[in-house]
């Protein structure tokens, strides 16, 4: 599966104005970031395969889908953090793999400090969180971490994505399913997404200094 879906979900849509707001404080901006990702997590996953599997219900037997897909969740570190709840929510059996990524603010180039892939036995899935897709620097490194670890199909679920990061990442990577819940279409002078959220880890871990 490949391709960029843009959900546009009315529920979505209504999350998406408080997380944007400047005036939403970080319970609440934690509280929509979980919302939203779990309505993403819905649409990424729409074509998983699942088995048919004989149980028993208290009245009788029936046949019933099971989904036994070897399924990661790698969220970049920290922003994507906040994404996993909702998406272990979905999928408890998933493993959660952490790439610790961030923006050099001088060059916004990526700079890789953490890497938790397992030793062995790449999973047949690979979500990437972020719920911020700006030049796409950070995206693009973590994709190519697990496409040289081995991942067949790797997806990623931001919230907000620049067009000029989607563009980037779709042409370096155009099997990679992107799902997100807004393309917005600049970056400023500081590679920031117009109009955006602003810093979305300072905005979730309430570490901005203004
Ligand atoms: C932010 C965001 C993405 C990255 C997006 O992380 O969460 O990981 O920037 O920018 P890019 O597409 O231009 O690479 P940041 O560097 O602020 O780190 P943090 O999550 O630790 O705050
Ligand atoms: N990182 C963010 O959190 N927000 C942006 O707009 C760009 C990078």
């Amino acid at each position: 599966m490949s391709g960029i879906v843009s959900v546009n979900h009315p529920l979505l849509l209504h999350h998406l104005a408080i997380l944007r707001s400047r005036t939403t404080k970080p319970l609440e901006f934690r509280q929509q970031i979980h919302c939203i990702s779990t309505l993403l997590a819905v649409k990424a996953t729409e074509d998983l395969p699942v088995n048919l599997v004989s149980i028993e219900t208290p009245l009788a037997a029936t046949e019933a889908s099971e989904m036994s897909l070897a399924v990661a969740i790698v969220p970049i570190l920290r922003a994507g953090l906040g994404m996993v709840d909702a998406m272990l929510g979905l999928l408890p059996d998933a493993e959660v793999w952490h790439l610790g990524i961030y923006r050099d603010e001088a060059t916004s180039r990526p700079v890789e400090y953490y890497s938790k892939l397992p030793d062995s036995d790449p999973c047949e899935v690979a979500y990437v969180l972020d719920p911020m897709l700006a030049t796409g620097g950070s995206v693009l490194a973590a994709i190519e971490s697990l496409q040289n670890w081995g991942c067949p199909d790797i997806r990623l679920i931001s919230i907000i994505a620049s067009q000029p990061g989607i563009d980037r990442v779709h042409s370096m990577f155009p099997h990679v399913r992107i799902v997100v819940a807004a393309i917005d279409p600049e970056l400023n002078a500081d590679n920031y997404i117009v109009p955006g959220l602003g810093d979305a880890g300072d905005r979730f871990f309430n570490t901005e200094r203004w």
